[in-house]
């Protein structure tokens, strides 16, 4: 009896050593490419300055159309209910980028 005892973990071990390397699935994950790039124009850098540490492109672009005043309170709510480090001086260079962008977008869609 004793002996079972010391060859069972013995076996066991031997086991796992000869088992195959586990390999989840999920070890590495790849990130799907984001379908839209923030088109060139006044008040892009502003953007990426502000935004993009927390949201890609499209979380941005595929808003329904929101005027300036929209975004600009959206800005602002980045800023007062998320705490996003939003520079106060680019403020306005982003919503007058994301309203002109934007409907850019629109126009294209409705043809
Ligand atoms: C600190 C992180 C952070 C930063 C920086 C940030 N946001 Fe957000 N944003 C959020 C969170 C959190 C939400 C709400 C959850 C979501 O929709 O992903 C959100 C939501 C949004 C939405 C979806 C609509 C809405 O009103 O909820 C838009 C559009 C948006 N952000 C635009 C911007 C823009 C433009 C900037 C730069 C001026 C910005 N965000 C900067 C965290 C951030």
């Amino acid at each position: 009896m004793r002996a079972l005892i010391l060859i069972l973990p013995a076996l066991v071990l031997t086991g796992c050593e000869r088992a195959p390397m586990v390999i989840f699935a999920d070890s590495s994950i790849t990130l799907p490419d984001d379908p839209l790039d923030l088109p060139p124009g006044a008040g892009v850098d502003a953007v990426i300055a502000n935004c993009t540490a927390c949201h890609s492109p499209s979380t941005m672009l595929q808003q329904p159309r929101l005027s300036r005043e929209q975004w600009l309170a959206t800005v602002t709510k980045m800023r007062e209910v998320y705490k996003a480090p939003i520079n106060e001086p680019d403020i306005p260079l982003i919503v007058d980028y994301l309203a002109a962008v934007q409907q850019g977008t629109e126009g294209q869609a409705e043809r």
